[in-house]
């Protein structure tokens, strides 16, 4: 007898989160007998709470091999923490209740740890509640900070924009140094992890490439030694390429720019170090600097994808449709490196209580011994990821994204306050 399934996408979205749902739901049609209808959470659990259910059967084919180019969160994502389970399990409740009205046997939960951690508890809880449900993790996050999984869908593309960012915008600074710009600084995302700052020096070959400082969240920031870095790179390079991380610390483990407010999982907003600094070098050293945020840019930037990632992306969608058919529950599907030379990879299983709330930093060995760049391991690693082109198609110009028309379905339940 076949059941429903349903899909919620969950924390920050990138740029081919939208490969991996068009993944699931093409696997979930090809395995009807099974898996019935696919509905997916409006704005993620938020929109399961609420009982608002997007009926994604209604999808054409053809709509759902176009999201799969299109960047964001084709049904809307959050940043929501269920209340924790033992003390207060309304919210974990209403999820089963939701399910149960619904008939979803089959969670598909698209995030990063903190939503392996959900995930996980509420694999506990339908059975507890006698409506079992499987519950299957799916990974996603440009921090790539998730551990088991040797990389995060979501990392490689934001990965190849910033290295090839870093390259364009140091080739524009070096053609102006002489007479104006000499200090360039790109600040990344990352909160806690420096993989998207180490992404930057991908394509340096030698000491006078860009970019010549990288700032990672994992190396207390060094005043001294940083400023002495960036007066020998314009002493002898004729500029400076800096990227930092928005995570950067002081020695005594506080971010150099947090903007005050925090998400529901406590996390600080980030953002600003990249002016801060470029302040700091144009008080002391009077170089005159231009400064970028890539934020949102970076994490949207599907027109320059990498081929890895989207196949990657979709490629953990089909795996979690198919790990629910196969009976299992609790897991994810992740990524095995199997060789650098040539980069072979295969789809592995994790255990979801294992990859909750565990964040995966830089090793050691990936960062150079000057703490501001990364070392030969590091470029070994992130290369494959970036490497390949996915274009999407065009039309006058412009990448054609879709939003397809969403029908959501009739609720069954009474209304739940969502805090
Ligand atoms: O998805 C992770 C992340 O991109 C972090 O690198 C960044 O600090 C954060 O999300 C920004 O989140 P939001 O869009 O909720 O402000």
């Amino acid at each position: 007898m076949s059941s429903n399934a349903l899909y919620a996408q969950s924390g920050g979205v990138t740029a081919v989160i939208n490969a991996t749902a068009c993944g699931i739901i093409e696997a979930a049609r090809q395995n009807g007998e099974t898996i019935d209808t696919v509905y997916a959470g409006k704005n993620g659990i938020i929109g399961v709470l609420r009982e608002q259910l997007y009926n994604l059967n209604l999808l054409s084919d053809e709509d759902v091999a176009n999201i799969k180019h299109t960047p964001g969160g084709a049904f809307g994502s959050c940043r929501f923490k269920l209340k924790d389970l033992e003390s207060q399990r309304k919210e974990y409740e209403r999820l089963i209740e939701v399910f149960k009205a619904h008939n979803i046997r089959y969670f598909f939960y698209n995030g990063g740890g903190d939503s392996s951690d959900t995930a996980y508890k509420v694999s506990q809880i339908g059975e507890k509640m006698g409506f079992p449900v499987q519950c299957i993790g799916v990974p996603k996050t440009i921090d790539n900070d998730l551990p088991i999984t040797d990389n995060c869908p979501g990392f490689g593309s934001v990965a190849k924009y910033i290295a090839v960012s870093t390259i364009e915008a140091s080739l524009d600074v070096k053609s102006m140094a002489e007479s104006s710009t000499k200090v360039f600084v790109l600040e990344v995302m990352g909160r806690h992890a420096g993989w998207i700052a180490a992404a930057a020096g991908v394509g340096k070959q030698q000491d006078s490439d860009p970019p010549h400082i990288i700032l990672f969240p994992e190396v207390a920031f060094d005043h001294e030694k940083f400023m002495g870095k960036v007066r020998y790179s314009v002493e002898n390079y004729g500029y400076c390429t800096i990227v930092v991380s928005e995570g950067v610390q002081n020695k005594e483990g506080e971010f150099l720019a947090d903007a005050g407010t925090t998400d529901a999982f406590g996390h600080k907003q980030l953002g600003g170090v990249a002016p801060l600094i470029a302040n700091m070098i144009k008080s002391e050293l009077g170089y005159k600097y231009h400064w970028a945020v890539s934020d949102y840019l970076q994490r949207s930037a599907r027109h320059i994808a990498s081929l890895t990632d989207v196949e990657q992306a979709y490629a953990v969608g089909k795996a979690a449709v198919e790990l629910a058919v196969a009976g299992k529950n609790a897991v994810m599907p992740v990524i095995v490196r199997e060789s650098n030379n040539p980069y072979k990879w295969s789809i592995g299983t994790a255990e979801l209580k294992d990859m909750a709330n565990v964040e995966k930093m830089m090793p050691e060995d990936y960062i150079g011994e000057d703490g501001m760049s990364i070392t030969e391991a590091c470029r070994e690693y992130v290369q494959p990821l970036i490497a390949g082109e996915s274009y999407p198609p065009y039309k006058d110009g412009l990448p054609c994204y879709v939003s397809p028309e969403l029908t959501l379905e009739k609720q069954k339940l009474e209304p739940f306050d969502v805090k």
